[in-house]
């Protein structure tokens, strides 16, 4: 399983980078605009040498298949490592705009998605990503955890090589269940992985292994 990191921040990049567990990386609208002010190519280029080859998921806000089509060729313009996102709009237009793309060969991360249905309709459109908002379909009464069991038993028996990301992740449980569900990656906000590392009962031990040793040493 793969983790990503879901920010455009590049002070909480450059932290969990540190940690050697990062995979890749995703933003959308809203994350950028925790980062209001700052130029958005120069940002998504300087979060892409960041990361090396790995993937940037970046999003595009077209309404039109045209303007889709222009971000997503202009953001693969920025970097090589450049995602496009590209939202399951209803009306179709978002998988029209991938079954173009992806016969250009520019790999795109299909969003905003909450069942199986529209996961599935994007895979056979040819995203390379999948994009599953845990929470929110929670919120919407869907099963997710269900939806991404589905999905990762669907590829696999039809042989697609598309992979299903988890975001909307509110809490570490999250994390745990999604994995244990079989996502093929999760990306993660920093606030929620910076809980991850820690346990009560650790913090518990190396205190009292910490005064053990103390006492071993006439500290
Ligand atoms: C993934 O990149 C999604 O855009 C992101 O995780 C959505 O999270 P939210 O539901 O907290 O906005």
């Amino acid at each position: 399983m793969e983790i990503f990191l879901d920010t455009a921040s590049v002070t909480e990049i450059s932290h969990i980078l540190r940690w050697g567990i990062i995979d890749g990386v995703t933003t959308n609208q809203k994350i950028f605009l925790n980062e209001k002010g700052v130029d958005f190519q120069d940002r998504v280029l300087e979060i892409c040498k960041m990361l090396g080859n790995k993937p940037v998921s970046v999003e595009s806000n077209g309404s039109t298949l045209e303007e889709i089509l222009n971000d997503a060729r202009f953001f693969v313009n920025i970097a090589p490592n450049v995602i496009p996102k590209i939202a399951m709009t209803a009306d179709g237009m978002g998988l029209e705009a991938i079954n173009i793309l992806s016969k250009e060969g520019i790999k795109i991360n299909v969003t905003v998605m909450m069942n199986l249905n529209q996961l599935m309709l994007a895979t056979k459109a040819g995203a390379t990503y999948v994009s599953l908002f845990y929470n929110r379909a929670k919120d919407a009464g869907e099963n997710p955890l269900q939806t991404i069991r589905e999905y990762a038993d669907w590829v696999k028996e039809n042989r697609y090589s598309a992979k299903l990301i988890a975001g909307s992740i509110r809490h570490p449980k999250d994390v745990e269940q999604i994995a244990a569900a079989g996502a093929h990656i999760i990306t993660i906000p920093y606030k929620i992985i910076s809980e991850m590392p820690y346990h009560k009962k650790t913090q518990e031990t190396i205190e009292e292994f910490d005064k053990a040793w103390k006492e071993f040493t006439n500290k």
